[in-house]
């Protein structure tokens, strides 16, 4: 972390009497504008003077909350500049273009010297072209989605330069983004045009609904992301990250429509999130470290995945990954990493605990031999070194008869490959499951079914 953590902790502080403001701001209806569409928020005493009738019994049994909360934070956080869509032009009948209205609230809220907020409207659509909002910005700010942002549908707004993006967060600190709303990718054009699906098309990328890329100390929480072009959230090169209370859901046939990607992260947590997509629930990428994962619920797709690292002969180096407490409904993967030929580098100090599969293909897998492309891998020559991986508590159930899978390369054997207390047995007990492994250093632990490294391969 780059921000010392006393300070973070402020941020933290201010935001949630912040968040609790905005929402009696809504509830009630009040809101208060200033000449240049600015409205204020106030800290909790002066909140209970905008209500009037039924709001208030709600405002004031909140506002004393409020103003303890307030109280024990910098009387510089205490007042917050409020940038509304609507006031800057935005049309929000989720047909015509809103792009510049979005463009301009966020300038202004960027420039804004207290705190602000971006606010997109609850109960309102706004179709959005390819965005990007950058920072560093005057002072902490959020992007708080109550509404739907939704990308148009027209995909020759898109061009060769900025086809791999939707909407980007480039360069902001202390970034909150929350609000409950909805993100759409308005994929289904996308979708159709993938050579994954057509394969007559040539293979051309699609936007990520959302990006973050140099956000460092990012909280997103609270969203619903539906339909993505591509990959629906992705976070790269960003330090001090939290997601948390996310839904994402695409269609299960959509394709490259993974859930969240992280790549050159720090310091990364996620939280309580469902994702049903077309593809990873997860991707970790080469530069991960200190990730930690906790209640997630993925399917369909393909579970999460540690890679594809390695790719093109290049390094790649992930480390203290931690994925714990997850169910995996129906997904090809469940607990995998996975690396290309010829790669170098290192996947270590990994674990996957408290997973429960239902009806996963395969639950537990490392993959060390990966190659996908058109041109063939260089066979067996070097590769993304796994190690000190552990497996801990994983149950259920699987669809193929081969439920752990530890896969390694001859010359850059995994070593220190923990398997505890595993259970995972055929779906409606329809014969019994096997374990293969090559070039793999594993031991047991506790009861494992399978029982490790008894298939042939
Ligand atoms: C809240 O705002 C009021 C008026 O703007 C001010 O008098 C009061 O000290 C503030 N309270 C806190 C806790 O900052
Ligand atoms: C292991 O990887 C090799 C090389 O990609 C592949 O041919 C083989 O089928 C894999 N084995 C299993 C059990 O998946």
């Amino acid at each position: 972390m780059q921000m010392a953590s006393g300070a973070s902790k402020l941020v933290m502080s201010f935001m949630a009497p912040l968040l609790l403001a905005l929402t009696f701001v809504l509830l009630s209806g009040a809101r208060v504008t200033d000449a240049a569409g600015v409205a204020m928020v106030r800290n909790g005493s002066s909140l209970s003077s905008y209500g009037g009738g039924e709001g208030d019994a709600l405002i004031s049994s909140r506002g004393r909350s409020l103003q303890a909360v307030a109280a024990s934070s910098s009387s510089t956080t205490t007042q917050s500049a409020l940038f509304s869509l609507d006031s800057y032009g935005a049309h929000g009948d989720g047909a015509r273009d809103d792009t510049q209205a979005m463009a301009k609230a966020w300038s202004a809220a960027c420039a804004s010297p207290r705190p602000a907020v971006v606010l997109v409207p609850a109960g309102r659509s706004y179709l959005l072209r390819q965005v990007t909002l950058s920072g560093p910005c005057k002072s902490s700010i959020t992007l708080m989605v109550k509404g739907t942002l939704v990308a148009s549908p027209d995909m020759s707004n898109w061009n060769e330069d900025n086809r791999r993006h939707w909407i980007v967060l480039r360069g902001v600190d202390g970034l909150a983004v929350g609000g409950g709303g909805t993100v759409d990718g308005n994929g289904e054009g996308w979708w159709e045009n993938s050579c994954k699906i057509n394969r007559a098309l040539p293979c051309k990328g699609a936007p990520t609904a959302l990006s973050f890329h140099t956000c460092n100390n990012l909280r997103v929480d609270g969203l619903k992301m539906v339909n993505s072009q591509q990959i629906h959230m992705s976070v790269e090169d960003c330090t001090g990250v939290q997601l948390a209370h996310l839904s994402i859901t695409a269609l299960g046939t959509s394709p490259n429509t993974d859930g969240i990607h992280v790549t050159r992260s720090k310091n990364v947590q996620v939280s309580d999130c469902t994702i049903k997509t077309g593809d990873d629930c997860m991707s970790i990428e080469d530069g991960t470290h200190d990730l930690h994962v906790t209640r997630l619920v993925c399917g369909p797709g393909h579970g999460i995945s540690i890679g594809s690292l390695g790719d093109d002969n290049s390094r790649a180096e992930v480390s203290g990954i931690f994925i714990d407490t997850v169910q995996l409904y129906g997904t090809t993967n469940g607990a995998r990493i996975k690396t290309w030929q010829g790669g170098s580098g290192y996947a270590k100090d990994i674990v996957f605990q408290n997973m429960i599969m239902n009806s996963v293909k395969n639950p537990i897998i490392i993959d060390q031999n990966y190659c996908d492309s058109a041109k063939p891998c260089k066979a067996q020559g070097s590769a993304v070194e796994v190690s000190n991986v552990v497996f801990k508590n994983i149950k259920g159930t699987t669809i193929s008869q081969n439920a752990i899978n530890l896969n390694c390369s001859k010359n850059f054997p995994c070593y220190d490959i923990a398997l505890q207390d595993i259970n995972l047995k055929m779906v409606d007990d329809s014969g019994s499951t096997e374990s293969t492994c090559q070039n793999a250093k594993w031991t047991k632990y506790g009861t494992v079914v399978p029982q490790p490294c008894t298939g042939t391969n």
